[in-house]
């Protein structure tokens, strides 16, 4: 009995011990608190250490006791009596009260320091509003004037405040939450109020975004990539988003493309200077610049984006898009080509490394 209650012991610490281990996920390392990525994980992983520390303690102590008494009071087979009967003892009990007690009230006044200085505004951010919806998500560089969906683009080693909401305060959405997995906290998106997070990535890199608040039928499926880019890449976004206009197709495809997104897409979905679309849509003025398809799900390239434009909710459920099955398979590839064709030039992020 003793033997396999400690062997048990050995395997959950091995398996805890593995578990801590940054896990490999397509061929890189999925760092969730990587410190070099930004002063938000560094506060966290802190306080985490803090925390670990005192679980360790408290394991090792009860752990220990547990040990000892199993073994000094084992059966020896000479007993003659029942041993000795205890009955309470104060000062055990004021210990065992008194140290958990400090303990939680170190943690809660670590937690609490980190929380005010992780809240604490940065003059000068940049500011990006977020808007969730079902079941994607909406970024509208406030200071620039420019929008982009389901991926946002960071200059590295600039502090960026983002302004999270539900919806776009007319049209109301069901409560997401934001959350930049490797980057930084999560904010509830809720419609009609205003919640903010703040964060400065320090290092270059494509980062994973997610809902993470129950959220539909889609929410495990509402995901958006972060690329952190160098300042001067970034300005070049800007100032190419901010100077674009669509310019009139020339290749048959993409004129035959721009015919077929009149009449079937640009009611719902703006591509600036082709059509204004709904802001309860995702915007495509620069989907030729985007690495996913539907909000993070898929590689943009055309064996995922034919078929999303033909039957988005038969590849993910609740999608408020309609299913286009009527359209050709030639149409469909006009579209997509058509689609591709709108991007800032000279921007390539798929190169960049993943966290
Ligand atoms: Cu949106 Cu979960």
């Amino acid at each position: 009995m003793l033997r396999r209650s400690l062997g048990l012991m050995v395997l959950l610490m091995l398996g805890l011990a593995l578990a801590a281990e940054p896990g490999q996920a397509g061929g890189h390392t999925l760092y969730i608190l990587d410190p070099d990525a930004s002063a938000y994980n560094r506060e966290v992983r802190g306080l985490l250490v803090w925390v670990m520390g005192f679980a360790a303690l408290v394991f090792v102590v009860v752990t220990g006791a547990l040990i000892y008494v199993t073994i000094r009071f084992r059966r020896t087979g000479k007993e003659t009596a029942e041993p000795k009967q205890v009955h309470g003892n104060d000062r055990l009990e004021v210990v065992w009260t008194v140290i958990p007690t400090l303990i939680v009230l170190i943690i809660f006044g670590l937690s609490a320091q980190s929380m005010f200085r992780l809240d604490r505004p940065t003059p000068g951010a940049m500011v990006v509003e977020v808007r969730g919806w079902q079941f994607w998500w909406d970024f509208i560089y406030k200071d620039h004037g420019v929008r982009n969906s389901n991926e946002l683009i960071l200059p590295v080693g600039k502090p960026v405040r983002f302004e999270v909401t539900g919806g776009d305060g007319q049209n109301y959405d069901v409560i997401h939450s934001f959350r930049i997995t490797s980057l930084v906290g999560a904010r509830d998106a809720i419609p009609g109020v205003v919640t903010r997070i703040e964060v400065t990535p320090e290092k270059i890199g494509t980062y994973y975004g997610q809902c993470v608040e129950l959220c539909g039928a889609s929410h495990a499926n509402m995901r958006f990539r972060v690329k952190v880019v160098s300042q001067e890449e970034f300005d070049r976004f800007i100032e190419g988003a901010k100077a674009y206009q669509a310019a009139p197709p020339k290749e048959p495809i993409l004129v035959r493309g721009e015919e077929l997104y009149k009449q079937q897409c640009a009611a719902c979905h703006a591509i600036k200077g082709v059509s204004q679309g709904l802001s309860s849509n995702p915007d495509l003025t620069f989907f030729g610049n985007r690495t996913t398809v539907g909000a993070g799900m898929w590689p943009n390239v055309p064996e995922y984006l034919e078929p999303w434009i033909k039957n988005s909710p038969g590849m993910k459920p609740g999608v408020k898009m309609p299913a286009f099955t009527h359209l050709s398979d030639e149409d469909v590839k006009a579209i997509a080509a058509y689609l591709m064709s709108h991007k800032v030039d000279g921007l390539d992020f798929s190169n960049l490394e993943k966290y």
